[in-house]
Parts: structure tokens; C-alpha cells; sequence
């Protein structure tokens, strides 16, 4: 399928590699920051590609507005930010870069795990704090404790990698990897019921679909350890927010590592400032955080200069692809 491409808007601070890919193929690129809604619809209405990462949201309200938009690329994974039924309708075409950030997303799951078993951000925060608590920050070694992966896709697989080689012991779930497979990764394949019991630390690689949310919830946790952890680098809301500060506050759950929340950037602080501090100072609040049991980033899985790089380069090729008639990839 060739479609004629001429002009390509890019949004969301992509690599500049993305816009001298385009321009060498002869495509005129217009570059834009964060745009309001009706700014976005405007300019849409002037372009027949567009190109955001995650913080522009292709609505229903901006698909039903615009003509002649032919594609929309996303320099991601996930296409939460773009309602693909809506385009679809429209005879728009979605496409993403799936495979791009995997590594830096499963780096940054390994990071996690690590910061969690020795409390590294935590202990950071004391000592700049200035107070040298060794007693505190008793660890645990990763060595021989059992990590359980929900979802062995892309990411998935790599953390099984990466975390063997600490000498874990990776049990995982996925409907559509067989026990065989997961078995030629050193995975041991169980049901979800089979898993709980048996981990140590619990990390999601699943899309949020209908089957997928609340997948950790409030019965999970009480099949738990009460010293599991749990670690999110997929999509908020894979984790139940609520269950988890429950579980955290009631003893059935030993800390917990968020990239992605049910909110971006969340509103409600309870479970990122968790214990709930606001009566104290800053200074007191900033030694009171340093021991908490949760540890977060402000979504940052994708964020490396590599990542970055690799999904403006793959979208960029997938679009000069279509518009030459070439075999498409992502969604
Ligand atoms: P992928 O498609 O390669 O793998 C997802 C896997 O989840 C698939 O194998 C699928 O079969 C499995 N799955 C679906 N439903 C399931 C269920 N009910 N139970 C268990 N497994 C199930 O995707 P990926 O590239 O590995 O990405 C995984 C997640 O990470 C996605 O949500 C993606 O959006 C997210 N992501 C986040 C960041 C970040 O910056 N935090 C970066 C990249 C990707
Ligand atoms: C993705 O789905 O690719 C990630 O959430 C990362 C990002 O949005 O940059």
C-alpha cells in the first residue's frame, strides 16, 4: 500500500534524527510544541502525517475534526494516547515502534528490582539528609529469590535475562507463550493462581487491555508473601492503586516500584509519598520519604538518548516506507 505523504507534523520533542529522515525523503516537516486541542486540530487539518510520542492525546474530538490525515505515528510502544477505533473509522493508519525502547525499558525494570532489594533511593535520601543509618537499610540479595513476570513478551523477556543472571529464579505467565518456550528461557511457566504464592517480587510486561486491569489486585496480594514487591514499569492501572496502598499499609505487601500510574502525572500523592507526610517540614518530609516502602519515577521507562533515538528513526523509516509502497510494521 502506497499513500502519497507530502507534509508530516511532529509533536512531542522526538529526536531531530526523525525530522532528517522525513526531509530526506522530500517530506516537508513541521515541528510544533504541546498544542491545545483546537491548535492541534488546525494544524492537522494542514498535514497529512503526524508524529507524537506520548503527552499529545489523538482523540475521538481531533480524529473527527481533521481531513485528509492519513497516518499517525507513535514513537512508542503503547498507543493509549491515540484512540485507534477512531482512526480506523476514519481510514487513518496507527503505527508504533514496537521494540524501539525494549531495552531501556527493561534496564530501567531491572534498576527498579535492584533500588528495591537494598533500598538505594531511600538510603540516598538519609544520607543527603545527613544521617548515616547502616542499621536501617538491612537488603536482601536478589541471589536465589524468586521473580515472577506477568507478560513475557518483548519486555519481559529481556528482564528474564538480565535478572538470571543475578542468580533469581524467574516463574512467568503469558497467554500466548507456551511452557515449552518459557522453558528455553529458564522460565518456569505457571498459572497466575501457581505464581502468587511463590514470589518474592512480581513485575508486569502486559499491555492495559480489558483483561489486564486490575490484574494485581486486592485478592492478589492476599495470595502473596507479605513481603512481595511489586514492580510496574508496563501501564498504571495494571496494578490497583488503591489495593496496593492497602496492601502496603496492612502488611501484605513488602514495597512496591512505579513507573506508570492510573494517573499521569498522578494528582493524588497518598501512594507516591507514601507514608502520607504533609503535617511535617520539607526536611522532616524528605527524611520521612526515605523510608518509604515505595519507590517511583515519573515515568521514565523509555527515557534514554538510545530509546529515543531508535523509535524516532523506526517511525521515521515506517512512514517513508508507506509513502514509497514498501511492507509496513507496528500496529
Ligand atoms: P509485548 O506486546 O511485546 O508483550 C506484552 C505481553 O503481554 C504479550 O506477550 C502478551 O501476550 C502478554 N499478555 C497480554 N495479556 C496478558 C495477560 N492477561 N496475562 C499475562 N500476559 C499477558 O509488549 P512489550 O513491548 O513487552 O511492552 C509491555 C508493556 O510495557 C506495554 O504495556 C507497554 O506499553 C509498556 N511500556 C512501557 C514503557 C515505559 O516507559 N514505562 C516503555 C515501553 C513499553
Ligand atoms: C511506550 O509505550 O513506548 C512507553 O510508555 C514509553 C513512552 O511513552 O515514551
Amino acid at each position: 500500500m502506497s499513500l502519497e505523504l507530502n507534509r508530516v507534523l511532529i509533536l512531542d520533542n522526538i529526536d531531530q534524527i526523525c525530522e532528517n529522515i522525513l526531509k530526506q525523503a522530500g517530506i516537508e516537516v513541521t515541528i510544533r510544541p504541546k498544542l491545545t486541542t483546537e491548535d492541534l486540530i488546525k494544524e492537522l487539518n494542514v498535514h497529512d502525517g503526524v508524529i507524537v510520542r506520548s503527552a499529545t492525546k489523538i482523540t475521538t474530538e481531533v480524529l473527527e475534526n481533521v481531513r485528509g490525515l492519513k497516518v499517525v505515528g507513535r514513537a512508542g510502544t503503547g498507543v493509549d494516547n491515540i484512540n485507534v477505533d477512531a482512526a480506523t473509522r476514519k481510514g487513518i493508519l496507527v503505527m508504533n515502534t514496537p521494540g524501539g525502547n525494549t531495552l531501556s525499558a527493561a534496564e530501567h525494570t531491572c534498576s527498579l528490582i535492584c533500588s528495591l532489594s537494598r533500598s538505594i533511593p531511600q538510603a540516598c535520601m538519609t544520607l543527603k539528609g545527613g544521617a548515616w543509618d547502616r542499621k536501617k537499610f538491612m537488603g536482601n540479595e536478589l541471589y536465589g529469590k524468586v521473580l515472577a513476570i506477568v507478560g513475557l513478551g518483548r519486555i519481559g523477556k529481556e528482564v528474564t535475562d538480565r535478572m538470571k543472571s543475578f542468580g533469581m529464579r524467574v516463574i512467568g505467565y503469558d497467554p500466548i507463550v507456551s511452557p515449552e518456550t518459557a522453558a528455553s528461557w529458564g522460565v518456569e511457566y505457571l498459572t497466575l493462581e501457581k505464581l502468587w504464592p511463590l514470589a518474592d517480587y512480581i513485575t508486569v510486561h502486559t499491555p492495559l487491555i480489558p483483561q489486564t486491569k486490575y490484574l494485581i489486585n486486592e485478592k492478589v496480594f492476599r495470595s502473596c508473601k507479605p513481603t512481595v514487591k511489586i514492580v510496574n514499569v508496563a501501564r498504571g492501572g495494571i496494578v490497583e492503586e488503591k489495593a496496593l496502598l492497602e496492601a502496603l499499609n496492612n502488611g501484605y505487601c513488602g514495597g512496591a516500584a512505579l513507573d506508570v500510574f492510573e494517573e499521569e502525572p498522578p494528582k493524588d500523592l497518598t501512594l507516591v509519598q507514601h507514608p502520607k507526610v504533609n503535617k511535617y517540614t520539607s526536611l522532616e518530609m524528605g527524611i520521612i520519604c526515605a523510608y518509604s516502602k515505595v519507590i517511583c519515577t515519573p515515568h521514565l521507562g523509555a527515557n534514554t538518548y538510545e530509546a529515543q533515538k531508535r523509535v524516532a528513526v523506526e517511525i521515521a523509516e515506517q512512514l517513508v516506507a508507506m509513502s514509497q509502497g514498501k511492507q509496513l510494521i507496528g500496529v
